[in-house]
């Protein structure tokens, strides 16, 4: 049994994180985004390193800095773009964690020229990004993979669903809805939630310490996988 700081439990470990927003071009002054500071998935990516692991770390635009120096930082823009990336080192790694907030859709027609505005309302088509955990879901084969849930009705209900829809092997749900979880903060409020269905709560801390005590789930989890 290893204690709730124990280092090294990720030693020789490769641990690949997706973090903040996408960022899906219109036209060259705009552009539409998520809300996400990639504050929960920097701190996953600290974690894990101080755990030992040897940790990529796919970034959208985000300020956040990394403290650990032997963090491998890949920034991306679009959805398209993590994609490429999270599957480029998908296929060598142990842990693989989706905490970025991808968008959903993206303007159909990119103009190369600024749109000017009309007299009237305007229309925009969008088009489907692709489902960047469900892919990497469907291409597992020994990587323990963890997606997010951002939910703000029934989040367990919608979080299980998503775990079994993408082929997880658990599920970090964060109701944005509760006072002290979700977007900007430096706190979180989480249940983690593996395939038996077990759920670890974590009650109103800063985004470090759930960091830690995910790191730690995922651990136990994959523990039990192998015996
Ligand atoms: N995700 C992804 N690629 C997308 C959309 C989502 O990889 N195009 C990942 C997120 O990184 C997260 C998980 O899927 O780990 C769940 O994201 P969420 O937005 O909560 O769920 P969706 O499946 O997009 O469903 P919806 O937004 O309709 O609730
Ligand atoms: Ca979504």
């Amino acid at each position: 049994q290893q204690g709730k700081n124990s280092a090294g439990g990720l030693t020789g470990k490769k641990v690949l994180i997706s973090a903040g927003p996408t960022r899906e071009k219109i036209d060259p002054v705009r552009y539409f985004t998520n809300r996400s500071s990639g504050k929960m998935g920097f701190a996953l990516a600290e974690a894990a390193a101080a755990q030992g692991a040897e940790v990529t770390l796919v970034a959208g635009p985000t300020d956040q800095q990394l403290e650990a120096k032997n963090i491998h930082r890949v920034n991306v823009v679009t959805a398209e773009e993590m994609y490429e990336e999270m599957h480029r080192y998908f296929p060598a790694s142990d842990i693989v964690i989706k905490a970025a907030a991808v968008a959903d859709y993206r303007p159909k027609n990119v103009f190369s020229e600024k749109m000017k505005k009309q007299m009237g309302p305007m229309q925009l088509e969008m088009e489907r990004t692709k489902d960047i955990l469900k892919s990497l879901g469907e291409k597992k084969d020994k990587q323990f993979l963890v997606g997010f849930a951002a939910e703000t009705t029934e989040p367990l209900r919608y979080g299980l669903q998503k775990l079994r829809a993408k082929n997880l092997d658990a599920i970090v749900i964060n109701n944005v809805a509760t006072e002290g979880a979700g977007f900007e903060g430096d706190t979180n409020i989480v249940t983690y939630v593996n395939k038996e269905e077990a759920q670890d709560e974590m009650a109103l801390a800063a985004k470090s310490e759930i960091a830690e005590q995910l790191i730690n789930c995922i651990v136990r989890d994959m523990k039990d996988e192998v015996l």
